[in-house]
């Protein structure tokens, strides 16, 4: 009898455990406790360097425990994607503010910064925009409203900018059609639409840092060389470019030397602030649905997570605008249907290999 009572008080604490981390992101995996975040004892706000985390709206609203370690760990945070323009942008001159507006409020009541994620991407363009007709002056207009519009609306609150997004192919030329990716600027205004996309940019918030993102700097020779030309001539025509965001979604079998070198690479031609901008580190890059998560795994992903940071630390200190992951728990990653488990923090909130991993590149990755 008994042990019937102990049996079903255990029970009873399990449930409570799970429901005080809003379970409806919970999954099963083994050798896990499921229990609160309690181990505070270190935080990536120790980093060198700022380090952030890719934020979504729909998690920070309705999972505490999430929030808790957003709030806990870092000094910044990236809009996943909450201020993409088809969140935003309903119609010509009609907009919805209601996520960017949360994530700022947010950010305000916790003293974070924002780096604002994108304002041009040849994906998630409203359907109005891509209905537009007009010529490369109307093009110019609409283009500029809504840079203005965004821009200035958050002028003072989000303090760096992606401008552009993933322009390049991998011949390394900014494109029109890539496949079936169309670039709507580029065909409606032409190459120019970068160097004016900046300068409306800076000219609606002066003080906004603003960066070109892409992917695949490190794993390309054309799409490196690509990425420093187009860099350098924005430079030499004084477009008000001020970093470079490398996205690195990357995986335990990408080689780290190409990680570490693209970084130092990047830093080395540019001369601009190099920020690591979408960091995830997959397990699962062939998206094997029968992988299962082993201890191996996960400390492979902690080698590349603590040999990426100790490159970060690597460039010079005024190039260093830091280190974002793409997510907070695994469960919050867009690869987590693969399956996979990507992030730092697992599904129960706790500190993963990996989250070590960052914290050994803090301490021995300085020259
Ligand atoms: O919010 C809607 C929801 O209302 C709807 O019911 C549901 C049905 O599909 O979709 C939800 O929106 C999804 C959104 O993520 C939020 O979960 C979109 O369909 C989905 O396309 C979107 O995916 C995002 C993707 O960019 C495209 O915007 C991923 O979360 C986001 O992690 C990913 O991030 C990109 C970077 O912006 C650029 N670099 C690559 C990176 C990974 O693809």
């Amino acid at each position: 009898m008994k042990k019937k009572y102990i049996f079903l008080l255990v029970l009873a604490v399990c449930f409570i455990g799970l429901t005080s981390c809003n379970n409806e992101y919970l999954y099963t995996e083994p050798n896990n406790p499921v229990t609160t975040r309690t181990d505070t004892s270190e935080s990536l706000k120790d980093s060198p360097f700022p380090f952030g985390l890719a934020v979504s709206v729909n998690y920070l609203k309705n999972d505490e425990c999430y929030k808790e370690i957003v709030k806990g760990e870092v000094t910044r945070i990236s809009t996943e994607n909450a201020m993409k323009m088809n969140v935003i942008s309903r119609g010509r001159k009609e907009y919805n503010w209601i996520d960017p507006d949360y994530i700022v409020g947010f950010a305000h009541n916790n003293n974070l910064k924002i780096h604002g994620h994108t304002l041009l991407w040849y994906r998630q363009t409203p359907q109005w925009i891509a209905n537009f007709k007009g010529e490369k002056e109307d093009w110019i207009e609409i283009m500029k409203e809504y840079i203005f519009d965004v821009v200035g609306r958050y002028k003072g609150k989000v303090s760096s900018w992606d401008v552009i997004n993933e322009v390049i192919n991998d011949n390394g030329e900014v494109y029109e059609k890539n496949g079936s990716n169309e670039n709507l600027w580029m065909k409606n205004i032409g190459i120019e639409y970068i160097d004016l996309a900046f300068h409306f940019a800076h000219e609606a918030d002066p003080d906004a840092l603003l960066f070109y993102n892409e992917y695949g700097y490190e794993y390309s020779q054309s799409r490196r060389k690509g990425v420093n030309e187009l860099v350098n001539s924005l430079k030499k025509r004084g477009v008000p470019i001020h970093g470079i965001g490398l996205q690195m979604h990357t995986n335990i079998n990408h080689p780290i030397s190409d990680l570490r070198n693209s970084i130092i690479m990047l830093a080395d031609s540019t001369k601009l602030q190099v920020h690591i901008s979408e960091l995830d580190v997959s397990l699962n890059p062939k998206h094997d649905p029968a992988l299962k998560l082993t201890d191996e795994l996960l400390k492979r992903q902690q080698v590349h997570y603590c040999e990426i940071v100790k490159a970060m630390n690597r460039i010079p200190k005024e190039q260093q605008f830091g280190i974002t992951c793409w997510g907070v728990i695994d469960s919050s990653s867009y690869m987590a249907p693969n399956p996979d488990w990507p992030l730092l923090f697992d599904n129960y909130y706790q500190k993963k290999p990996a989250y070590q991993g960052v914290i050994e590149g803090f301490n021995v990755g300085v020259n």
